[in-house]
């Protein structure tokens, strides 16, 4: 039975393996994923919510069919059920980086072994505070070369700041940022420091969609394209992969340029303003 290795950043580079010996996966076959992740998703215990897991099988797909390709990051682990669904999309050569100061390796190794990732992908687990990521020499090494980020750590305003200003520096140009627990009632000092971030540092990151507990921001040169993908791609998208949702675009971009999503509301797949639900404009 062939296992990813999972390579610690502590590690020299002979210890550190690439996951070459794992089972085949055709990096074109994209439709095929969504399908193969809910098959393994309920043996890994974890948070990721079946809302979620349509949105990101639907935009990592969209990344692949614009050729945006690079490394990936997750800060915040557990049992590895989201990392699983990144796994699967990641590209021969990238590097799938994986944080946590308690790091369960076995479980992580198990969820990854089940994602059956292409060959040639490179898993590596930091175990440690993503505080310490900022002097990792992994920054250095994947400086603005991350596809996909998700931070799911620490879920304080102070940790959330951190972990966004490492995401800076990781962030592709065409990158996706996905932050955890966005809008959560349990946690409103999350909402409140992405909010803050974005405020204080427009040139980094633009908000482009939330919902089903995840913020989605892209860079501000970029985020045009992901805001059409939210317009014309994302509803289909998310019917196709059995989700009824409803994508909505509630007001003019001057005032928010920010879709949300969530359960089917009032009918509607794509729905606008209060005042005209037809217009939808970003
Ligand atoms: C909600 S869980 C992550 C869920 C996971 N993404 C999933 O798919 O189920 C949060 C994780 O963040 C880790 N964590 C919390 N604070 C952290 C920190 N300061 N640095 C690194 N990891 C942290 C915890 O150990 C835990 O595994």
């Amino acid at each position: 039975m062939s296992h990813p290795h999972l390579s610690d950043s502590r590690a020299t580079d002979n210890q550190r393996a690439s996951a070459a010996e794992l089972m085949q996966a055709d990096p074109d076959a994209g439709a095929d994923i969504y399908s193969a992740y809910q098959r393994i998703a309920g043996g890994i215990e974890g948070w990721f919510g079946e809302g979620a897991i349509a949105v990101w099988d639907a935009l990592l797909d969209f990344q692949r069919r614009s050729r945006v390709s690079g490394h990936m990051l997750e800060i915040g682990v557990h049992h590895g059920k989201s990392a699983a669904l990144m796994a699967m999309h990641a590209q021969p050569g990238a590097k799938v980086i994986l944080v946590d100061h308690q790091l369960k390796t076995a479980k992580i190794e198990r969820a990854l072994s089940a994602a059956q990732p292409a060959a040639g992908v490179e898993f590596i687990t930091v175990h440690g505070d993503s505080r310490e990521l900022g002097v990792n020499p992994l920054v250095v090494q994947t400086y603005r070369q991350h596809r996909w980020i998700h931070i799911d750590g620490e879920h304080s305003a102070g940790a959330m700041t951190n972990d966004m200003r490492i995401a800076n520096q990781l962030l592709a140009s065409d990158g996706v940022l996905v932050i955890d627990d966005f809008f959560s009632w349990l946690y409103p000092q999350v909402t409140e420091a992405v909010l803050r971030y974005v405020r204080q540092n427009p040139d980094d990151f633009s908000l482009f969609l939330c919902g089903f507990n995840k913020a989605y921001l892209a860079r501000p040169h970029y985020v045009h394209n992901y805001l059409r993908f939210c317009a014309e791609e994302l509803p289909e998208g998310l019917q196709a992969r059995g989700q009824e949702t409803t994508v909505g675009k509630t007001t003019y971009p001057a005032e928010m340029n920010v879709f949300g999503v969530g359960p089917r509301f009032q009918g509607k797949a794509l729905r606008g303003p209060d005042w005209e639900d037809t217009l939808i404009r970003y």
